[in-house]
């Protein structure tokens, strides 16, 4: 019996619940591919999930390993893989919402949950895009549908999935507006955003044109609040949770929404790796964290002002 190292989450709680064990190497079932783990992404449903809310009730009592974004390396291939061959290098955001153990050295998962990781993509930034990069996708593509000339308003511009999500509703023709504090503004406008909007000291619904589609990562009063912005027949995607009455008071306005939960994807996967070898992608992290210190990347994801993302090298 082989054995690897994981962050090993015991109980549910705060960061301190974190620690480094043992557990088996996995082995892949027919379809499955092994990945060694190179880096692995934080989210913040990991630390919303180790706080015994997130995905909790989804995974079950712990122990539990804790992580769904995956850079690594195909090291074992089941019977019925026909894309990969060990020594592939790869990128995904394999079983969510079940439990992924992507803060580990090895994962098991289906082939179709990864996708090849391409040059332009390094080993850590692969880690930075699945689970928000998918996000972003889901929701603009597969959801909003959104085309060129269409006003998008995006919430949290700066965090993972925000800076994702300006670029891609960038290179879909959209004008782009986001909101952030001042100081990312520069930034934010270098990856393509139109319009940027302090969210401190100014009321967004207040100052902005009328949009055709808000992307919400902030959630709470602000889903509420940018019912607002929208034009007639406009859309709120809700990624992150919204205030209780927003759908309700939406549909009295005659206002459109959707709830997107990102789902495994390897063909998104694909898409965003084509945008990225043609230079229209590039996720940004801002800091990377040795595996041991996952209990320090997760307190660095809970004060919620991060730009870009945050990963694990395994
Ligand atoms: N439904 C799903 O499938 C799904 C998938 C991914 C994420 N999510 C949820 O979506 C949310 C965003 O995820 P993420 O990974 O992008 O988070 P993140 O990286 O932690 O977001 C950090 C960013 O949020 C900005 N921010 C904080 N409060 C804000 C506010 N009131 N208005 C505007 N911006 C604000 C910060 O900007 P400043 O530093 O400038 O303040 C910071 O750049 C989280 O709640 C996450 O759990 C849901």
């Amino acid at each position: 019996m082989e054995f690897m190292r994981a962050v090993v989450l015991d109980r549910y709680g705060d960061a301190d619940v974190l620690s480094v064990g043992r557990r088996q190497v996995p082995e892949p079932l027919p379809t499955e591919v092994r990945v060694r783990v190179v880096a692995a992404g934080v989210n913040p449903v990991d630390w919303k999930t180790r706080n015994g809310d997130g995905m909790a009730s989804v995974l079950g009592d712990p122990p539990q390993v804790l992580g769904w974004d995956v850079s690594g390396v195909v090291d074992a291939v089941a019977p019925g893989v026909t894309r990969f061959a060990v020594g592939d290098p790869v990128f995904g955001m394999p079983w969510f919402p079940r439990a992924a153990g992507a803060y580990a050295e090895y994962v098991t998962a289906p082939s179709r949950h990864f996708a090849a990781r391409p040059d332009e993509l390094d080993e850590v930034a692969a880690a930075a895009l699945p689970l928000a990069g998918l996000t972003a996708w889901q929701a603009l593509v597969d959801t909003a549908r959104v085309r060129a000339g269409q006003r998008v308003l995006v919430h949290a511009a700066a965090g993972g999935v925000g800076h994702l999500a300006v670029q891609i509703a960038k290179n879909l023709g959209a004008y782009v507006i986001g909101t952030a504090t001042t100081a990312r503004h520069r930034r934010l406008g270098e990856l393509g955003l139109d319009e940027a909007i302090n969210y401190q000291g100014t009321a967004f619904e207040q100052v902005v044109e009328p949009v055709d589609v808000v992307l919400d990562l902030a959630g709470g009063e602000v889903a509420t609040r940018s019912l607002d912005a929208l034009r007639p027949n406009g859309l709120l995607v809700s990624v992150a949770r919204p205030a209780d009455d927003t759908f309700a008071r939406a549909a009295d306005r005659g206002l459109r929404t959707a709830r997107v939960l990102v789902e495994p994807d390897g063909h998104g996967l694909e898409k965003l790796a084509e945008l990225v070898q043609a230079k229209r992608l590039r996720p940004l992290v801002d800091r990377t964290f040795p595996l041991d210190q996952a209990a320090e990347a997760h307190r660095l994801s809970e004060t919620g002002h991060t730009f870009g993302k945050i990963v694990l090298t395994v």
